[in-house]
């Protein structure tokens, strides 16, 4: 069954179009990535699935349901604008949201002395947030997100301004909670979260859903193959039915947008074209160099049809 079902999905703040026609749906247990320049509607998408915006036009459900706070549903949301509870302690924050998805109060305060101490802020449990350093209120956000275990975690943009080690912990923590069966929504422009956390992805230019499926689909679909080829001599006349492009004297890169032939019938093509092939490297391309295909200047994928 399908945990989060968005359909026709459109919002306008008068005139502007921040979202048009959204259509897509997550199974639970997994995990979806939301992908788009700055201004191209994530946030508002998941503020949409969230209840906090209403929507122009469609739906969008969790559980079969659109979301309000009664929803019984437990959802761990971790929003864009992290300024609440400065003055409170990481303890008694932590232990209010474990609360409120329903542990009982030595449950909750238990959960947040583990969680403290597995992010080395024990020290500093009782202490006002608003005397920790950036990272460590991060890690004191992403706790008050995952305690309780919530059955939907929403997380926009969770790693913005972390340092390695604190994207190292956080993604140890969320693959841990993906194996007990929780369903993702990642808003991020983190490829290598993409790649390491979720299976599918939505990808949003100006408000519109210019591709939704699996990590793998897009990949295949968006990215093509990217061969490097090394040569000796000059190329033969018929090699220019491939788009080549020089690297430098002697190698030349072969981007292949939709082609799925196989390295195998490539070379074999290339030889037969009396190529004096020397080395031979053919990928799938990786998910940053589809972001920029998708979202740079010179858009050199085009568009999917
Ligand atoms: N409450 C609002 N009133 C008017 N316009 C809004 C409102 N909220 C968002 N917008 C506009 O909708 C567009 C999408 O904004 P949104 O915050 O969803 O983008 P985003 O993809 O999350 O960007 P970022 O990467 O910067 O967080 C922007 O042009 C923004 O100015
Ligand atoms: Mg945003």
């Amino acid at each position: 069954m399908n945990f989060i079902n968005v359909e026709n999905l459109s919002k306008h703040f008068g005139q502007f179009r921040a979202l048009n026609d959204i259509n897509f749906s997550v199974a639970a247990g997994r995990s979806m990535a939301i992908i788009g320049p700055n201004g191209s509607g994530k946030t508002t998408l998941v503020r949409c699935l969230l209840g906090l915006l209403a929507p122009s036009e469609g739906t969008a459900d969790i559980a079969g349901l659109p979301y309000d706070p009664r929803h019984p549903s437990r959802v761990g949301y971790l929003p864009e604008e992290r300024g609440n509870f400065q003055r409170d302690t990481p303890l008694d924050v932590i232990r209010l949201f474990g609360k409120l998805r329903g542990l009982s109060h030595s449950d909750a305060t238990s959960q947040a002395y583990d969680y403290l101490d597995e992010v080395a802020l024990t020290a500093q449990a009782r202490v006002p947030i608003q005397t920790l350093s950036n990272g460590q209120q991060q890690k004191i956000h992403l706790g008050v997100t995952f305690i309780g275990n919530p059955d939907l975690l929403v997380l926009d943009e969770p790693t913005r301004g972390f340092d390695p080690i604190n994207q190292a912990i956080f993604k140890t923590f969320l693959q841990r909670q993906l194996r007990e069966g929780t369903t993702l929504i990642l808003v991020t422009n983190q490829m290598h979260e993409v790649e390491e956390l979720t299976d599918h992805v939505l990808f949003l230019r100006n408000g519109d859903q210019y591709f939704v499926g699996e990590v793998e689909d897009a990949r295949q679909k968006l990215g093509g193959r990217r061969t490097v080829l090394t040569y000796t001599g000059e190329l033969p006349a018929k090699a220019q039915q491939w788009e080549l492009k020089a690297l430098e004297k002697g190698t030349v890169l072969m981007d292949s947008q939709h082609e799925l032939r196989s390295a195998n019938q490539m070379l074999q093509q290339l030889l037969s074209a009396g190529v004096n092939v020397t080395d031979f490297n053919t990928r799938l391309s990786s998910l940053d160099e589809i972001f920029v295909g998708v979202y740079g200047e010179t858009g050199q994928f085009g568009d999917l049809n």
